[in-house]
């Protein structure tokens, strides 16, 4: 293979060079352009020019060492042009995981707003579906509603007056059934579906407290939780949580050696907390047992919660209550494999640190449950910002960015640079990719066992696809969404 090595581009001609009488516009970049008779000639390093040099890979290899990195694979699916090769670039958490190159499937997509996050995470997921995999997304735009219609999925609408609700408590038949998880290994259901209640309701408690709860909250909590599991038969919804705050069962009180009025005194803030939460957006969205389920059958299940886009506080509530009862569905054996997609996840966890222990759990089990789970940011200092340096709140942050194997980065502005590099460890000249990123353009960097490796990634995009994943028309539009490759099998919506 014959690589051609185009010669550097020159810096623009200062004006005072421009008034000098030189050639033609652009005509200095053409190889072999004349470059005689200007006043400033043997200064005016504009007006030298070299023809490109063609070398063999096996030359360029030995000439520029360690200038691009051997591809990453050959397998997966295709995202676009590698820049340091021209080579196409694939990538597939699963197929990596399988094939021993990475060890966590969990990818972060970071990238200003409108720099292409949700176009690439469409390469990603629903290019892949082809192939057998499969796509679940909470989305607080309407993006992935959008999607899920057009490639014969699912979507369900979370909103005041949209007559779906979901109970985040839900724990699935199959996983209740389940003894081993999606890798074999031994599970005890009924510990992992309490688990799982447990940090949504001190999530949900955190959220409206805007603080973590102390040690004698949380025992306050899960023993509501167990009284809750206890009168509702297993089943429990939110305000059987909440009568139990009200009411500690004397018994169970007792098994921890305090009396019902030490429970009610710890749960006190919790009570306050969660008597808010069934006044406000969870009354009618997420207490009571759920109206549709989770068809796991389905290319692409969205839960589309755009009617609260502007409303921060309750759309922290919701995607916490929504990501929790999605989990709790795709937590189960035979599932298939999925990209479980987060997107504007910046926006809950910049307003709401108690939704980011849960998201931590959830890139945890991921592996467990055959997930490749894709949270998309903003920048970083969203979800960095929360609580002080130090704090626990900022660490438990921190973590959760270090909980994706696979960082996909885009554009940031040169205010962001410094947090980003830091908080990604990046190079310099990763830096620099980042700093001049065009729309579409990303740093790939990614840990593997073989070591860290990085890549610059243009994404792509057949005419096609950038119609259909036009998210600046599909705001704006108002009109049926087309069906570019099956017309929408079901819709939560219109049941
Ligand atoms: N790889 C690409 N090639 C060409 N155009 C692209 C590419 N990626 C995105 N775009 C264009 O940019 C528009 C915005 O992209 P996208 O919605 O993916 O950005 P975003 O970062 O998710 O934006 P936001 O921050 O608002 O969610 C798309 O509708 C598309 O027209
Ligand atoms: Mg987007």
């Amino acid at each position: 293979m014959t690589l051609t090595l185009p010669t550097l581009p020159r810096r623009p001609r200062s004006q005072g060079a421009a008034q000098d009488r030189g050639p033609a516009p652009g005509a200095w970049m053409k190889p072999g352009a004349p470059a005689a008779g200007f006043a400033r000639q043997g200064r005016d390093r504009s007006r030298f020019t070299l023809p490109d040099l063609r070398v063999s890979t096996a030359t360029a290899s030995v000439a520029y060492p360690f200038l691009a990195q051997a591809p990453l694979t050959r397998k997966g699916t295709f995202l676009g042009t590698n820049l340091g090769t021209g080579a196409p670039f694939t990538f597939s958490p699963f197929e990596l995981y399988r094939d021993g190159i990475i060890t966590n499937p969990n990818i972060l997509v970071a990238g200003e707003i409108g720099s292409g996050k949700t176009n690439t995470t469409c390469a990603l997921t629903l290019r892949s579906i082809p192939l057998g995999y499969k796509v679940a997304a909470v989305d607080a735009k309407h993006d992935w509603a959008r999607f899920a219609r057009s490639y014969g999925g699912v979507a369900i609408s979370i909103g005041p007056g949209r007559g779906n609700r979901l109970n985040p408590l839900d724990v699935s038949d199959a996983l209740l059934r389940a003894r081993v998880d999606a890798q074999g290994n031994r599970i005890d259901p009924a510990i992992l579906a309490k688990a799982s209640q447990l940090r949504l309701l001190e999530g949900l408690i955190e959220i409206r407290l805007e603080r973590s709860l102390r040690v004698d909250e949380r025992t306050a909590v899960a023993l509501a939780l167990e009284q809750a599991l206890h009168t509702s038969g297993g089943k429990p919804i939110l305000s059987d949580v909440a009568r139990a705050l009200r009411a500690p069962d004397p018994l169970l009180a007792a098994g921890i050696a305090r009396t019902p009025d030490d429970m009610l005194e710890a749960g006190n803030a919790a009570r306050w907390a969660f008597d808010g939460l069934l006044s406000t957006v969870a009354k009618d969205l997420f207490d009571g047992p759920s109206t549709t389920r989770f068809d796991s059958t389905a290319p692409i299940v969205a839960i589309d919660l755009s009617d609260l886009y502007n409303d921060h506080a309750n759309l922290s509530i919701a995607f916490t209550c929504a990501s929790a009862w999605m989990e709790s569905a795709l937590a189960t054996p035979g599932n298939g494999q999925r990209f479980a997609v987060y997107d504007e996840a910046w926006r809950v966890l910049a307003h709401a640190h108690g939704a980011i222990d849960r998201l931590q759990q959830q890139f945890r089990l991921a592996r467990a449950w055959g997930l490749s789970n894709v949270l998309v940011l903003h920048n970083l200092r969203d979800t960095l910002n929360v609580g002080d340096a130090g704090s626990a709140e900022r660490n438990k942050a921190e973590s959760l960015l270090a909980l994706a194997g696979t960082k996909v980065i885009g554009y940031q502005p040169a205010k962001e640079l410094p947090g980003t590099a830091a908080a990604l460890d990046l190079t310099s000249a990763e830096v620099d990719v980042i700093a001049n990123a065009s729309r579409g353009e990303f740093l790939v960097k990614l840990q593997t066992t073989a070591g860290v490796r990085s890549y610059r990634l243009r994404v792509d995009l057949h005419p096609n696809e950038l119609q259909w994943w036009d998210t600046t028309q599909g705001m704006q539009r108002n009109e049926p969404d087309p069906s570019p490759v099956a017309p929408g099998a079901g819709d939560a919506d219109t049941p």
